[in-house]
């Protein structure tokens, strides 16, 4: 990947999704408007930190468990400003000759990328630029191809991504398109921001987002339990992103279910 930081327009005069959320995990790649917009949101929703440390804690233990079980290639879209440890770093904890191909479509985490790409020397990663409402581009990327074995299984995490995709079927579709065209074995890792239990202060901190031009849709347990359509759902099946196997070394016990406020499953394609 050559990374032209000259070329991006990092946009720094409006509020994006990847810097607000690396604002809730504690990070310093976020700006002015990002602040201002992620106080908003935070201001009628506090839980939102709560939420996004759950949720990154989420991604933490799915990646971990699928590496322990004998995933070897993974594939991470939306996958967000550099926050240590990064998915690839989890993975090749578990298991060095782990391959990732991270993606997003937001001009700053590209710019950050370089922490991305910094493999074990069994392993490998890559980062590809892209939209997730085009995942035919992604796969057919030279980096996905250079990357991964699209032959064999793949371990998808679309992980606080789809919200970010409204619409009644494009981010179902989205799905659909990765379950036909990825090999059985494959798994699916998802977490989604749902209003099933706190829906108006959760609909005023996604109102926030909105008038920041990022519309965000939450789903209900149906609507989540839709993208699983076709796959099969590992244990313990569709849970608040904080109940997914607990780690007894991370308690998060004293969570509640409308401070995590995101559904996580991981599913294994039959
Ligand atoms: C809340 S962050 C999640 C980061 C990471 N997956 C995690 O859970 O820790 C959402 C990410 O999705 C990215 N995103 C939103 N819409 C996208 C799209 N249409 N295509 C690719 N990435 C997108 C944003 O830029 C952001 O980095």
């Amino acid at each position: 990947m050559a990374v032209d930081e000259g070329a991006v327009d990092l946009e720094l005069d409006r509020a994006h999704s990847a810097r607000m959320y690396d604002y809730f995990l504690g990070g310093t790649t976020n700006f002015p408007a990002d602040r201002e917009s992620a106080g908003k949101a935070m201001a009628v929703f506090p839980a939102l930190l709560v939420a996004a440390r759950a949720n990154r804690q989420f991604m933490h233990r799915s990646v971990r468990h699928l590496a322990q079980t004998g995933m070897r290639q993974f594939l991470d879209v939306g996958t967000g400003i550099p926050t240590s440890p990064n998915l690839h770093e989890i993975a090749q904890e578990a298991a060095p000759d782990a391959r990732v191909v991270y993606t997003d479509n937001d001009p700053v985490v590209l710019t950050h990328a370089h922490a991305l790409l910094r493999s074990s020397p069994e392993g490998r990663t890559a980062y590809v630029q892209c939209d997730a409402r085009d995942p035919e581009a992604l796969l057919k990327s030279p980096e996905v191809r250079e990357t991964l074995d699209l032959g064999r299984p793949v371990a998808l995490s679309l992980i606080a991504l789809l919200h970010f995709v409204p619409g009644e079927r494009t981010a179902h579709d989205v799905v659909e398109y990765f379950r036909e065209a990825l090999p059985s074995g494959s798994t699916l890792t998802i977490s989604h921001v749902t209003p099933d239990f706190d829906p108006e202060p959760l609909a005023r901190a996604l109102a926030a987002y909105d008038a920041a031009g990022t519309p965000v849709q939450a789903r209900t347990r149906e609507e989540f339990t839709r993208f699983f359509d076709g796959w099969e759902l590992l244990d313990p099946g569709i849970t608040v992103t904080h109940r997914w196997r607990p780690d007894p070394e991370h308690d998060l016990s004293h969570v509640t279910d409308a401070e995590a406020t995101c559904y996580g499953a991981v599913a294994r394609k039959p």
